[in-house]
């Protein structure tokens, strides 16, 4: 599976280190940046992210910044992307079974890298419900703006 990663110079380290796990477990990564601590402003990689998902280029996505909220705000400016900020293990599992959120988001100044690491798992491995669920999504794509 092919999947996309960024963030911004809150989570560098954290991204990196997720990286490193996918990587270890096979997944083909994408990384998009940022590629230090030195500040940046988030938007542009939750955007890229986001971006590489809509277009089919990788699967899912994974956005990390000191919160999760700026870079999944970004993230979801682009039609297609479902983007959800988690922090912890149950709210990464229903963001996927209930919301197919096809990035995880998360802040590196709000969860450790165990609790990170068992998140991507938990979202990873979970399997979207449907029925219900799949009409809702649907009323959020058919939303007027
Ligand atoms: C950067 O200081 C911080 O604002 C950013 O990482 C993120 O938390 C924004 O939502």
């Amino acid at each position: 599976m092919k999947i996309a990663i960024g963030c911004d110079h809150a989570a560098y380290e954290m991204k990196e280190a997720v990286k490193e796990k996918l990587l270890r477990e096979g997944y083909e990564v994408t990384d998009v940046g940022c590629d230090s601590t030195e500040s940046v402003d988030y938007p542009k990689y939750g955007h890229a992210v986001g971006k590489l998902v809509a277009s089919g280029e990788v699967e899912k996505g994974i956005a990390i910044c000191g919160t999760g909220i700026g870079i999944s705000i970004a993230a979801n400016k682009v039609p297609g992307v479902r983007a959800g900020v988690v922090h912890s293990v149950e709210t990464a599992h229903w963001t996927k079974n209930h919301n197919d959120a096809n990035v995880l988001c998360f802040g590196a100044r709000v969860v450790d890298l165990d609790t990170a690491f068992a998140m991507v798992d938990e979202w990873l491995s979970t399997e979207f419900a449907g029925g219900k669920h799949l009409r809702r999504i649907n009323e959020i794509e058919d939303l007027d703006f």
